[in-house]
């Protein structure tokens, strides 16, 4: 499901099970030391999901570990990211030579709970949102969003180190060609030299699963309007 969102430099891989051959390294165990059952299956099956996809690049195993505010600790040269949800679990990783930044998330194709929406989205995106869950009801608009903005801070910190807020991105959907951009509201002043002003990423709905992917090339500008974000014609919510 995620491999067929991200550019053939990628390499990801997904499961819908926990395999029962998945281990850890015991450096990783430790981190889940305390952890509960439902933890530990989703941390080591991620885990499993993210060495495969290193032998894709043809990279060994190695633990991978929670760094700064959680995020995966992945070798030098490899960018990566994982998540995990009841149902599914992925990884996605590319060498830094390809990519800057991959961000992935999962989540049920469930509505978010009460109130949550208006804590996670813009006005404009409560627009588009509402407007799509009459159109379109077999997807929770409501629970992409929330994905997509996961996966805009799976990229955005690792690249930069630094906190994004819910309502520092504003996210822009198309929803034929499945695709979203999302436009960082920071100030000036808050952006240093080489940070992303914009991504763009891909999503998809299935097996009551939703996936959005976001991968930035190392080579281009992660900026709307650079040339990873080739114009597409924004259906619903357009602000860019
Ligand atoms: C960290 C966060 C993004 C994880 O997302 P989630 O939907 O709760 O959980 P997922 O299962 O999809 O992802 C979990 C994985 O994200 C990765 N992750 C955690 N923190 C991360 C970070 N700071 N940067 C990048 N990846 C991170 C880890 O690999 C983690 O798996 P692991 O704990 O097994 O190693 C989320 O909990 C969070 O803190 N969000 C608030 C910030 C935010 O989203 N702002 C919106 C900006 S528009």
């Amino acid at each position: 499901m995620i491999a067929q969102l991200l550019p053939t430099e990628v390499v990801a891989v997904d499961a819908t099970l926990d395999p029962p051959e998945a281990t850890l390294f015991p450096e990783e165990a430790e981190q889940i030391r305390n952890a509960v059952e439902k933890r530990r299956l989703e941390f080591t099956t991620a885990r499993w999901c993210a060495r495969r996809a290193l032998a894709g690049l043809g990279l060994p195993a190695m633990p991978i570990l929670p760094g700064l505010r959680g995020a995966p600790q992945w070798a030098p040269d490899v960018v990566g990211s994982m998540t995990h949800c009841n149902g599914y679990r992925a990884a996605a990783v590319a060498r830094t030579s390809d990519m800057a930044a991959i961000g992935i998330d999962a989540e049920p194709n469930d509505t978010l709970p009460e109130g949550i929406l208006e804590s996670i989205a813009l006005p404009q995106e409560r627009g588009w949102v509402r407007q799509l869950m009459r159109t379109a009801p077999e997807v929770c608009w409501d629970r992409l969003l929330f994905s997509m903005k996961e996966s805009v801070y799976k990229a955005w910190f690792p690249l930069t180190g630094r906190e994004l807020d819910f309502e520092d991105a504003l996210i822009t959907v198309n929803p034929l060609a499945r695709t979203f951009r999302a436009r960082l509201l920071l100030p000036a002043s808050a952006l240093k030299e080489g940070d992303p002003t914009g991504f763009s990423g891909r999503w998809s709905a299935g097996g009551g699963v939703l996936v959005s992917a976001i991968a930035v090339p190392a080579t281009v500008p992660a900026t709307v309007g650079g040339q990873q974000n080739a114009p597409y014609q924004m259906l619903v919510g357009s602000a860019a």
